[in-house]
C-alpha cells in the first residue's frame, strides 16, 4: 500500500461533518432533497450579495495583462492594500494601530492562512493549545508542521477559564489558537475574557522565556446576533494574528480565499509576514487565487444577507426548546449546539437520521453529550423538520427508561 500510515489512520478516523455530508447526498438521491435536513456541513446557503455578481463581471472583463499569472506570494498589492485600510479603520478603536500592506498576506480560505500560520511558527514538538469544544481540523492543520494539539476545556457555558489555559501552558507551548465568533458553540469572547487570555499568555511568555503567540480564527466575526459585535481580538495581545476569510460572510467557500492579517504592533512582524508568504510558497498554493483577489478588494464592507442566520437561530432553538431540548443561545456564527438528550451523542445522532435529520455528534468536536445544527437551511425546510426532531426525542427518552429498567 502507499499510503503513509498517518493518512490511513485520517481516512479510518474520517471526519464526522464530511462522512455526514456525504452520507446526506446518498440520502438526498434515496429520498429527494426536500425530504433530508442536512444540518451537518456549514456550508453557506445564502447567495453572494448582489454587489458581487456586479464585480465578477466587471474583473471578467478587464482587460489586464498578466491579470492571470503568477504574483508575489503574498497576492495582490491592491487587494492587500485595500484589507489593510480596512482593518487600520475597524480596529482603530481598540487596537489604534495602522496596518499596511505587508501586515496582510492573502491565503486560499482561513484553511489555508491557519497552515500557513502553523508551518510558520511550528518546531516539532511544539504545543498549540486549543479551547474544547473546537473545530476539528484543527488537529490536522497543527499535526501537519509537526505540532502538537493540547485541549483545554472551556466551562459548562463553552466560556474560556484564564487559569485552565495557565495550567495547561508548559515549555512547549507556542500558541493558542481561539476561534470566535465560535463554531460550534455559537460563543463571542467579550472584550473583559479577551484581555484575560492576554493576560496570561504575556505572564506565561514571561515565565517561559518564550513567545507565546494568539492565533485568532475568525471567519464569521461579521455573523453575530443581539447586536454582539466581536471584539478585536489584536487588541488583547500584541503577539497576535487574525486569520479570516470571504467564505462565511460573502458566501463564496469555494472561491477559497481568506487572508492573514499579523499584528502591526507585535515585535518582529515583519519577519513573521516574511514567514507566513513563504509558507504560503512552500506548501504548494503559491498565492491565494488571482480572479477572486480583484473581485473582493472592493467588497470589503459587503456581506451576504447574514441576519437570516439570526432568525434562523432564534426559530430553531425556540422550537427545540419547546420540545423539550436544551439548547443555549448562540451569540454568532452559524450553529446551534444543543444538549443530547441522552448521553451518548453518538447513538443520538444516530436516531435523528432515522428521521433523515442529519446533525454531527459533539464527540467530533471534543465535547461529548451535544450535537451541532449548522443552520444553512431556510426556514420551510427547518420547520419541516421540527417533527423528525420530536420523534427522535421521544425515541430518546424510551430507549433511555428502557436501558434504566
Ligand atoms: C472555525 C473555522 N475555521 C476555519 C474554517 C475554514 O474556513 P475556509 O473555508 O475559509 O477555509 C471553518 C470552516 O467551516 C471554520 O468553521
Amino acid at each position: 500500500m502507499v499510503i503513509s500510515n498517518k493518512i490511513k489512520t485520517a481516512i479510518q478516523n474520517g471526519s464526522m461533518v464530511r462522512l455526514m455530508f456525504e452520507d446526506g447526498i446518498k440520502l438526498k438521491i434515496q429520498y429527494g432533497k426536500d425530504a433530508v435536513f442536512d444540518y451537518s456541513l456549514g456550508n453557506p446557503d445564502l447567495p453572494p450579495p448582489l454587489a458581487f455578481k456586479a464585480a465578477l463581471e466587471e474583473v471578467a472583463a478587464e482587460d489586464k495583462p498578466g491579470a492571470h499569472g503568477y504574483m508575489p506570494n503574498a497576492g495582490l498589492q491592491e487587494t492587500r492594500s485595500e484589507i489593510a485600510k480596512y482593518l487600520t479603520e475597524t480596529h482603530w478603536e481598540e487596537l489604534g494601530a495602522i496596518f499596511d500592506v505587508d501586515h496582510v498576506i492573502m491565503t486560499v480560505g482561513a484553511a489555508g492562512g491557519l497552515n500557513c500560520v502553523m508551518k510558520a511558527i511550528l518546531d516539532p514538538g511544539d504545543e498549540v493549545l486549543v479551547l474544547a469544544p473546537y473545530f476539528m481540523e484543527y488537529f490536522y492543520y497543527v499535526d501537519n508542521h509537526g505540532g502538537a494539539l493540547k485541549v483545554v476545556e472551556t466551562d459548562s457555558g463553552f466560556r474560556p477559564v484564564p487559569g485552565r489555559i495557565w495550567d495547561a501552558i508548559g515549555k512547549k507551548t507556542k500558541a493558542l489558537l481561539i476561534n470566535t465568533p465560535n463554531n460550534p458553540t455559537g460563543a463571542v469572547y467579550g472584550p473583559g475574557e479577551l484581555r484575560e487570555i492576554g493576560e496570561v499568555l504575556s505572564q506565561a511568555s514571561n515565565r517561559f522565556k518564550r513567545d507565546i503567540v494568539l492565533v485568532s480564527d475568525e471567519p464569521y466575526r461579521k455573523i453575530t446576533f443581539k447586536g454582539i459585535k466581536a471584539p478585536s481580538v489584536l487588541a488583547a495581545y500584541d503577539r497576535s494574528v487574525m486569520v479570516t476569510s470571504f467564505s462565511k460572510d460573502l458566501s463564496i467557500p469555494g472561491e477559497r480565499l481568506g487572508y492573514v492579517a499579523i499584528n502591526p504592533r507585535m515585535a518582529g512582524a515583519g519577519d513573521l509576514s516574511s514567514a507566513v508568504t513563504l509558507a504560503n510558497r512552500i506548501l504548494g498554493s503559491v498565492n491565494a487565487p488571482a480572479l477572486i483577489q480583484r473581485v473582493v478588494k472592493n467588497l470589503l464592507r459587503e456581506e451576504a444577507d447574514l441576519g437570516m442566520y439570526e432568525e434562523r437561530s432564534v426559530f430553531l432553538a425556540g422550537e427545540l426548546r419547546k420540545l423539550g431540548y436544551e439548547v443555549s443561545e448562540p451569540e454568532g456564527a452559524f450553529y446551534l449546539f444543543p444538549k443530547s438528550p441522552i448521553p451518548d451523542d453518538l447513538v443520538f445522532a444516530s436516531l435523528l437520521r432515522e428521521e433523515n435529520i442529519l446533525a454531527v455528534p459533539g464527540e467530533g468536536f471534543g465535547r461529548p453529550g451535544h450535537f451541532r445544527l449548522s443552520l444553512c437551511l431556510d426556514k420551510p425546510m427547518i420547520q419541516r423538520s421540527l417533527q423528525g426532531f420530536s420523534r427522535a426525542l421521544e425515541k430518546a427518552r424510551h430507549s433511555f427508561d428502557g436501558e434504566g429498567q
